[in-house]
């Protein structure tokens, strides 16, 4: 039996800024699409918009294609849209696409995680071939971290310790994000909590360090990953 109404369209993503770029990048990410793909799915609005144009292809071409969402909200996109879904324990994604909150002009660094979802984006982009960074001209900046803060998941027991040696690292900020329609901080879907930084510099081996913080579950830090950026 299906379900009368459907709990999708309430979480779709609302104001979606720059549209019409992302809308654009959408319909070039529909065009790698092949019959028997196993897809890495992203996060956030432009990973929604590409994941409705990706839709109407298979529709169009009945094509077969498996995706492995990123989080919750992806994955319930696909139940809605009928697209066969498995998680990265049963599949390997051949390729992925992904949106990014800042990527570096000059390296292709990255900062990703504004919806908390990185560490399942981290884990398709480093068992994808290549992952596609699907971004409007917005997202293009000089230095990395100025505006959008490196988000870092926790587990939530050892969220002291780990704020300590991020200030011992250098972290300028670094401030536990609370939730908006919840009292407390905002749990990701693995239940840890984030802590949202500021650093002075981004060094080449940040995300390493970041990394290696006994409790730090991963980070929204992307530097040298296969990464082809479309915008
Ligand atoms: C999700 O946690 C993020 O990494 C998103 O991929 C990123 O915030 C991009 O989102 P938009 O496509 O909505 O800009």
């Amino acid at each position: 039996m299906e379900w009368m109404s459907s709990s999708m369209r309430e979480i779709e993503p609302k104001n979606i800024t720059n549209q019409e770029q992302k809308e654009k990048i959408a319909k070039q990410i529909a065009e790698k699409v092949k019959d028997g793909d196993v897809i890495g799915f992203g996060s956030g609005s432009t990973s929604y918009l590409a994941i409705k144009e990706i839709a109407k292809k298979i529709e169009q071409e009945e094509l077969n294609i498996t995706a492995i969402p990123t989080s919750y909200e992806i994955k319930a996109l696909c139940y809605e849209l009928k697209i066969p879904t498995a998680s990265i324990l049963e599949k390997r994604p051949d390729w992925a696409f992904d949106g990014a909150d800042e990527v570096d002009k000059n390296n292709n660094w990255i900062i990703k995680g504004r919806g908390a979802a990185m560490f399942k984006e981290k884990l398709n982009m480093v068992n994808a071939g290549i992952t596609y960074i699907l971004v409007d001209d917005s997202k293009f900046v000089d230095k990395l971290n100025e505006k959008m803060p490196i988000p870092i998941e926790v587990y939530p027991e050892a969220v002291s310790s780990v704020k300590e040696a991020l200030l011992d690292l250098g972290a300028t900020e670094c401030v536990l994000r609370k939730a908006e329609k919840k009292d407390g901080p905002v749990f990701t879907e693995n239940n840890n909590v984030i802590l949202d930084t500021k650093f002075t510099e981004i060094y080449e081996t940040l995300e390493e360090d970041i990394k290696s913080i006994t409790g730090v579950i991963e980070s929204g830090l992307f530097m040298e990953y296969p990464v082809e950026v479309l915008h």
